[in-house]
């Protein structure tokens, strides 16, 4: 089978990082080769050494892998202050705000306002080495501060989106056990104010004991709730901060920060990264898959409450003293041009968003694109879901003018920055898949045993060498660790890091992601685990068994489908809004479901397990094909399957 292919623009190829395949392949057989060496010689020339490592890779406590052994550096020296002899006067972090209005920072303005906010931190707070801080904070230039502020004392932010409810803002401040919590009044978005601050109130009325006090940042000045003695006013205490706040002597391993994902099992995980690795592949990672160069505008339109706002937003761009956009608002408001806009009028040269929004953009404004100048981007980058061939191609077409390079990038919060993707001046990219495991970066689709999977079959896809920017713990939980991603796959006797996705690779080597595996469901890029909206519908008294699954979504990828069974003598006439309105309260909006339907029972084993995969079907209106002879009971199916049709 032929497949379409479409090679790098050669204009691009010519000044690129890596500029063809062959030198792709010499990267990656150097690394194979002598994999210590070829990252030793990167940590050497990319980090800023406040003292030396005197090994590359501890390996003897696996899979606690450490990397650069007693290296000592600071973050934000790596972000900072080692660009201010020659990028002061360089826009490190462009603003534009919701309702357009826009803030340029320099180096220089931003290493003083992240020195004052330091100093903030460890003089007015007492937030010290190894401190846990919680920013539940909009899109504005000072959580990008705060972030940089923690690293700069050593104390380990932990960011929850913006978007999560009260219940699950607790659970996280509860679960690091935070000294502070940084927040806004709240900001804006499609025009209008919306508040953030009452969110923590609340979850701080119901617990989160180990906080000393909220440092609030005033962005819309809307009136909200004071509480003298904890509650703090950012934008009072910050004028008179010293501006210089010498940064802590942080150790290669030391926890950089925290960031909560959910699983296929129990609580979202607190998943924990370390400096100097995670730096390292976050910096590489902007030079080689977007090929940033000196005078680059980039603009990544992710939230800092996911990965891809730290690697990608803040730690990535800045490291590499590049000028990162940060967006307040929607990229369809006030209509589907702001994006496009936005691009020309900062002259963007790459850009980054999730499927979901390429595919919302596609909708609203198919020819939106060919109203403005785009011709600054060079590079157009994908995440956080598998993107369907339609969508990548009118982003390429239609948004890049067949010129751009995709860059199909897949990763995770676990590992830090880039894994799987194209390389925009070598690889041939094809529509939907994020190709070639990038340089140092040992994939494979394999078996549980190790063996590899042939070409076209789907296997489990496991990075089997460990690499920098790794996970390095789940905060509190050593063994869930070792669980959760080291307990699926071995291969030559040694556990290696399971994904949780499958992958297939094809007769060229390309590699295709096919999505999750485990029970896990990924709505506009939003990961979610079925057990933790399982766990939350079961608080309801009405309710006794309910099963979870993903079902197939135009523009969301997938979307959140409910099975419920009611207890004896319950009836529920509006469940659907009911059920929604409890799974807002207890995780968030991005946990509402599009389908809950109440059923008598469910498909289960002789043993009493469920059966997943024929509720999937049924969401998905499919032909059951699965025996279903074994069940318990058997007519229960073609009970949910009426139901399910009439929902
Ligand atoms: C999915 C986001 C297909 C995948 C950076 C992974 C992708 C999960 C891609 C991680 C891609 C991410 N193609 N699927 N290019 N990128 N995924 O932790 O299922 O929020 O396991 O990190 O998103 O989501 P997370």
């Amino acid at each position: 089978m032929i497949k379409e292919t479409f090679n790098p623009n050669p204009e691009l190829a010519a000044n690129a990082a890596i500029k063809n395949m062959d030198e792709y392949w010499a990267l990656q057989n150097k690394a194979l080769e002598d994999y210590e060496g070829f990252w030793k010689e990167y940590a050497d020339e990319k980090i800023d050494w406040l003292a030396p490592y005197d090994q590359v890779l501890d390996e003897s406590d696996a899979p606690f892998y450490k990397w650069f052994i007693n290296g000592k550096l600071n973050v934000s020296n790596q972000c900072i202050d080692r660009h201010l002899a020659d990028k002061a006067d360089k826009t490190a972090i462009l603003f534009e705000g919701d309702r357009g209005d826009v803030e340029q920072i320099t180096y220089a303005q931003l290493s003083l306002r992240v020195n004052r906010m330091a100093n903030l931190l460890r003089n007015e707070f007492g937030v010290g080495k190894g401190d846990r801080v919680v920013l539940y904070m909009p899109m504005i230039p000072e959580a990008a501060y705060a972030m940089l502020a923690c690293a700069r004392i050593g104390a380990i932010h932990s960011i929850v989106f913006g978007g999560f409810s009260t219940e699950a803002l607790k659970d996280r401040i509860e679960d690091a056990e935070a000294k502070l919590v940084i927040t806004a009044d709240g900001a804006y978005r499609k025009g209008k104010p919306y508040m953030l601050k009452q969110v923590v109130d609340d979850a701080l009325s119901q617990g989160g004991k180990s906080v000393e006090a909220v440092l609030v940042v005033k962005r819309n000045n809307e009136e909200i709730n004071w509480i003298e003695g904890r509650d703090h006013d950012y934008n009072e205490l910050i004028t008179s901060q010293h501006a210089e706040c010498p940064f802590e002597l942080m150790d290669s391993e030391d926890p950089l920060f925290l960031l909560y994902t959910s699983g296929s099992t129990g609580k979202p995980k607190g998943v924990q990264h370390a400096s100097a690795g995670y730096i390292l592949w976050a910096q590489m990672t902007m030079e080689w898959v977007f090929d940033l160069k000196e005078d680059d505008v980039y603009w990544c339109t992710a939230d800092i409450g996911w990965i891809t706002g730290h690697t990608y937003i803040v730690y990535g761009p800045l490291a590499a003293g590049t000028t990162t956009l940060m967006f307040e608002g929607v990229p369809t408001y006030p209509d589907a041009g702001r994006a496009w806009k936005m691009v020309q009028d900062h002259k963007i040269n790459q850009f980054y968003t999730a499927p979901t929004a390429i595919r919302v953009l596609h909708k609203m404004g198919e020819h939106e694109p060919e109203k403005y100048d785009l011709s600054s981007l060079k590079v157009l980058g994908t995440v956080g879901e598998p993107i369907d061939p339609p969508a990548w191609k009118w982003y390429y077409e239609t948004v890049g003018n067949s010129k751009c390079a995709i860059v199909d990038t897949w990763w995770q919060t676990e590992t830090g920055g880039h894994m799987i993707s194209p390389l925009p001046g070598a690889t041939p990219i094809r529509p939907g898949c994020a190709t070639f495991a990038l340089p140092g970066i040992i994939a494979e689709v394999i078996d549980p045993d190790g063996t590899s999977k042939k070409v076209g079959e789907t296997g489990l896809l496991c990075i089997t060498r460990p690499w920098p920017s790794m996970i390095r713990n789940i905060w509190g939980d050593p063994e869930r660790y070792k669980k959760a991603y080291f307990g699926d796959a071995v291969k030559d006797g040694k556990p290696v890091y399971f994904s949780g996705d499958g992958a297939v690779v094809d007769e060229d080597g390309y590699i295709t992601i096919t999505g999750r595996v485990d029970d896990v469901i990924n709505v506009s890029g939003h990961r979610m685990g079925t057990a933790e909206i399982e766990a939350a519908v079961k608080k309801d008294d009405s309710v006794a068994e309910v099963a979870v699954v993903g079902r197939p979504h135009e523009i969301k990828g997938e979307s959140i489908f409910i099975y419920i069974v009611l207890k004896e003598g319950h009836i529920n006439k509006d469940i659907k809004n009911h059920i929604n309105a409890l799974l807002a309260a207890e995780i968030g909006n991005i946990a509402k479901a599009d389908h809950i339907i109440e059923v008598p029972g469910l498909p289960k084993t002789r043993s009493g397990k469920i059966m997943r995969r024929i509720l999937r079907s049924i969401a998905k209106h499919e032909e059951i094909t699965q025996d279903i002879s074994t069940l318990e009971d058997p007519s229960i199916v073609k009970e949910i399957e009426t139901k399910a049709r009439e929902a």
